[in-house]
């Protein structure tokens, strides 16, 4: 990526789509219409009355502490911070227009529903924009509004969509926090000043995810039979997977925080995977003595099989070069599955 740019013009920057890249969704909207709250009705109504609170009101005012930070940073650094903002702003944007949809097709057919996606709208819209502006110090910006016409859409079904924005919420919130507590012990490291936002914004990550597990345990369907449990474990298992493949990719940017990307991957997903006890019927047994092995397997395999995408080798020689990889990457996650996983329903104190 070209980072070098006069002003006053703007270098809009061109996404990389890889397999890890975040995607945008939409849903069934008609299930979403028909979603019966009724089961969490006290619990979302106290939720929504927190969300119209709006305690971040004013946490995301750009103060001037931000000037002049992006010319301290050396080349390296700094390709690697730009792609970190690029992601995270795709990621956050993604959040934004699934719930704009759906609060817009839910206004008046569920309207509790739908003022809570348009709350949520007004977080991610934020988040997102925050991102961007910091990409601007760079001179650089995404084109947001051609990105939302261009991209592919992969639809989901309702059940899957509240499995996985709830995991990307928690695994948000512990990304976050994790990251801001550790600069405030190693602040030698904090090399732009968006990394003290992040303690309120993870509270609103956590919000949203509470949100979505209150909505999953509105269906007991999502977590009271079999099906249940293997949709849980195939979801976690991808989230953790994607996870520890992205943090791997970008090590650069572990690096320039001077923290262990291994080490943090792994914490990261830990506490995802304790928190969504609360939530999913069954969580992964990330104790076991195989899985976090296998796990890091597959981030060094997807390693050696980008590095043969960039080399110059003929394309019969990458393809006979990246099969026993690929082969081995499904071995281990299909390994990963089958590991007997912990019971959550077992262990919670209260049904709800
Ligand atoms: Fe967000
Ligand atoms: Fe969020």
């Amino acid at each position: 990526m070209v980072t070098t740019v006069e002003p006053p013009s703007q270098k809009k920057a061109v996404l990389r789509e890889t397999i890890l890249t975040p995607r945008f969704y939409t849903t069934d909207f008609e299930a979403a219409a028909n979603f019966d709250l009724s089961l969490q009705e006290t619990e979302i109504k106290a939720m929504l009355e927190e969300m119209r609170t709006d305690y971040n009101r004013h946490h995301f005012e750009r103060q001037q502490e931000f000037e002049n930070y992006q010319d301290n940073l050396d080349e390296k650094t700094r390709n690697a911070f730009i792609d970190y903002l690029e992601r995270s702003c795709i990621s956050e944007f993604s959040g934004f227009l699934l719930f704009k949809e759906l609060s817009r097709q839910l206004k008046s057919r569920n309207p509790l529903l739908g003022e809570i996606f348009h709350l949520m709208v007004r977080y991610e819209a934020r988040h997102a924009g925050f991102l961007n502006k910091a990409m601007a110090d760079f001179n650089i910006s995404l084109d947001l509004a051609k990105i939302t016409k261009t991209r592919t859409y992969t639809f989901f079904p309702l059940e899957w969509v509240l499995y996985t924005v709830y995991l990307s919420e928690k695994i948000g919130y512990w990304r976050y926090i994790l990251i801001y507590r550790y600069l405030e012990e190693h602040p030698q490291y904090k090399f732009n000043p968006l990394f003290n936002y992040f303690e309120s914004w993870c509270q609103d990550e956590n919000r949203h995810g509470d949100i979505f597990k209150t909505l999953l345990r509105a269906k007991p369907q999502l977590w009271n039979n079999w099906r249940s449990r293997l949709w849980s474990r195939f979801f976690l298992l991808s989230v953790f997977a994607t996870h520890s493949l992205t943090v791997r990719e970008r090590s650069d940017f572990y690096d320039a925080l001077g923290m262990d990307a291994i080490a943090f991957d792994q914490e990261v997903i830990r506490q995802t995977n304790n928190t969504s006890a609360r939530a999913f019927p069954t969580i992964l047994n990330v104790d076991h003595p195989q899985f976090f092995p296998r796990l890091n397997r597959c981030a060094e395999r997807n390693l050696q099989l980008k590095a043969i995408d960039e080399s110059s080798v003929p394309q019969w020689l990458k393809t006979m070069g990246k099969l026993p990889l690929q082969l081995g990457m499904v071995g281990d996650l299909l390994r990963l599955y089958l590991i007997k996983p912990i019971d959550a329903e077992a262990t919670r104190e209260m049904v709800l």
